[in-house]
């Protein structure tokens, strides 16, 4: 038994206070899974959708501590929380995670494509190596996921499908050719899915961060992030939870009339 299983999951009957707060849970009754929950926006956006009331599965591929810590964080906000282990760009592992998912969750509401790499070159040393593999994880994963876990959200009519892309995506980026065509990608993806599903109560959105204080940015140079923060208005990077609060909104019934958008969070870098 891990050592989330042994996090209680009882729930009391609430006090008055508490009645009021959870009236408030505009997500209270949905259930969303986020891919590459363990750490970062994806975290983040665990904790933003379990704040407002969603059930969460959380997917993650490797780091399994940091996947139970923010699992336990999840169950502390009184909702159904667990973890699903699976490399999303493996197609018969995101298919076994998503069934795994659909046994004990029922169905899936909103679904948050986060998980995603770099693996930065500039184009001249590119190797076939490098391209694959971001385009793997960041598109095909994308697809693989959404393709298992989209006929349920049809059948039900309802569903919120949000993909992470980039500002790297809208304008390119020295050194990222892999990585700007996987989130141009996305956004592609983004907006031929909506139209497709358009009728079927199912919206389809994306989120361009700007550059975003997590481990993916910890890795660039000193002299390219004074960079970054030069050319952003804004004059500093992201925060995890800025990303995580529009991925928020975008799942809530209020964002019903959005859909095919790339809503930018940039601190003004891009506009
Ligand atoms: P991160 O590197 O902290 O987290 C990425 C997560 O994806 C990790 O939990 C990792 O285990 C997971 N992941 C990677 N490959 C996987 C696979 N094959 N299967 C399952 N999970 C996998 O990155 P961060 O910054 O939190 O990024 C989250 C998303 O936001 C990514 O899609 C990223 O491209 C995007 N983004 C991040 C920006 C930033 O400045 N940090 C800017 C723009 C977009």
């Amino acid at each position: 038994m891990s050592v989330v299983d042994q996090v209680p999951e009882t729930r009391q009957p609430a006090s008055q206070p508490q009645q009021q707060r959870e009236a408030h849970k505009v997500l209270q009754g949905k259930k969303a899974l986020i891919t590459g929950g363990s750490r970062g926006i994806g975290r983040a956006t665990v904790l933003a959708l379990a704040e407002a009331g969603a059930d969460v599965a959380i997917n993650y591929q490797r780091c399994g501590d940091a996947a139970e810590d923010v699992c336990r964080a999840a169950r502390k906000l009184e909702v159904h929380a667990n973890l699903f282990q699976a490399d999303i760009a493996r197609e018969a592992d995101a298919q076994r995670m998503v069934n795994a998912i659909l046994d004990e969750f029922g169905g899936i509401d909103i679904l948050v494509n986060n998980a995603g790499i770099t693996r930065d070159k500039t184009f001249l040393k590119m190797g076939r190596a490098l391209w694959d593999e971001v385009l793997e994880v960041n598109l095909t994963g994308t697809f693989n996921v959404t393709r298992a876990i989209l006929p349920g959200m049809v059948e039900r009519g309802w569903g919120r499908v949000i993909n992470l892309a980039s500002i790297v995506g809208q304008t390119g980026n020295f050194g990222q050719i892999n990585y700007a065509v996987s989130k141009g990608g996305l956004i592609a993806f983004t907006m031929t899915l909506a139209r497709e599903v358009a009728r079927r109560g199912v919206t389809v959105n994306a989120v361009a961060p700007g550059f975003i204080d997590t481990d993916m940015t910890k890795g660039m140079p000193e002299a390219a992030l004074a960079a970054v923060q030069a050319m952003t208005p804004m004059g500093r990077l992201g925060r995890p939870d800025e990303i995580a609060a529009a991925v928020l909104f975008l799942a809530t019934p209020q964002a019903s009339y959005i859909t095919g958008q790339v809503l930018p969070v940039n601190g003004g870098m891009y506009m």
